[in-house]
């Protein structure tokens, strides 16, 4: 566990942020959604996954969500700025949950966005807590999915929903690493597509809706390309943030694993059974 959050710890985050911000033209000690957006959305294609993410989901201004593996917080304070909800945050990694917190309470936020250090699969929330919970390119990280799921379940309510997006394993042979979520090999966990539905029916969640996004990734390769060709600045710059130097090897590697199926991305969105 100890590997993982070393894998996404630099002790400059905050640094090459500010810097990126400055670049832009934009006041990092002023953040927006805007600005930040480029920079905290620690997953694939950004703020459009954010956005489609949230249009799948209904919630009232009165819900509390749980965001799992929250990063720098760029997704939680999208959530409750759209739905006006509450959002509570858990992420693994210190130096994320302090740039989330700094970022959050700069933007005036802290009253509705709040962050916890601590382990997705122990975490320190009674049952039933929350409306809805979510969680973006996390499961890749660990390996007992079952526990994964079986502690989001403890923490929703009944009948509460469960948005997953992860990058699943394809038929198209492993990976290279590093990726932007693992070094190596023994610190990634892919599931397949049906291992990850199955695994969540096991564990009391019903199936609302299953997808995977391949064309949506290849259709945003293609945009960025073409983006990038032009001389236009890359929408999405956190994997150069969180991993400076080895950034584009990572990127690489994901790219080419899921040109070649290797990797899958998903989107899952499930329900708390109430029996
Ligand atoms: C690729 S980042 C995604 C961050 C965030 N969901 C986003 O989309 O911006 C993966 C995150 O999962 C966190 N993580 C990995 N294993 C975890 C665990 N067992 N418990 C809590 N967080 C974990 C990492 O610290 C990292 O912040």
């Amino acid at each position: 566990m100890a590997d993982i959050a070393d894998h996404y710890t630099s002790g400059k985050l905050l640094e090459r942020l500010n810097a990126a911000l400055k670049s832009d033209g934009a006041d990092p000690e002023h953040p927006t959604i805007e600005a930040l957006a480029p920079y905290d959305q620690f997953h694939g294609r950004g703020m459009e996954a954010t956005e489609e993410i949230a249009g799948l989901l209904k919630v009232a201004a009165s819900d509390h969500l749980l965001d799992v593996g929250s990063g720098i917080g760029g997704p939680a304070r999208y959530m409750s700025h759209r739905f006006g909800c509450k959002v509570t945050g858990i992420d693994l990694t210190a130096e994320f949950c302090d740039v989330a917190c700094h970022l959050t309470k700069l933007m005036g936020m802290e009253a509705k966005v709040d962050f916890r250090q601590g382990d997705a699969l122990a975490m320190p929330f009674a049952d039933g807590s929350f409306d809805g919970a979510y969680s973006m390119n996390v499961s890749m990280n660990i390996a007992d999915k079952l526990g994964f799921y079986r502690e989001i379940r403890r923490v929703l309510k009944p009948g509460g929903w469960l948005m997953l997006s992860e990058l699943a394993k394809g038929p198209g042979g492993p990976l290279d690493y590093p990726t932007p979520w693992a070094a190596a090999a023994a610190e990634s966990f892919l599931a397949t597509p049906e291992e990850t539905r199955a695994g969540l029916e096991a564990e009391g969640f019903e199936i609302v809706k299953f997808r995977d996004a391949v064309e949506d990734m290849k259709k945003y390769a293609v945009r960025v390309k073409t983006m990038l060709s032009r001389g236009e600045k890359n929408p999405h710059h956190a994997v150069q943030l969180m991993h400076g130097d080895v950034a584009e090897a990572a990127s690489r590697n994901t790219s080419r694993g899921g040109a070649e199926g290797r990797i899958v991305p998903i989107e899952v969105l499930c329900r708390r059974k109430v029996a």
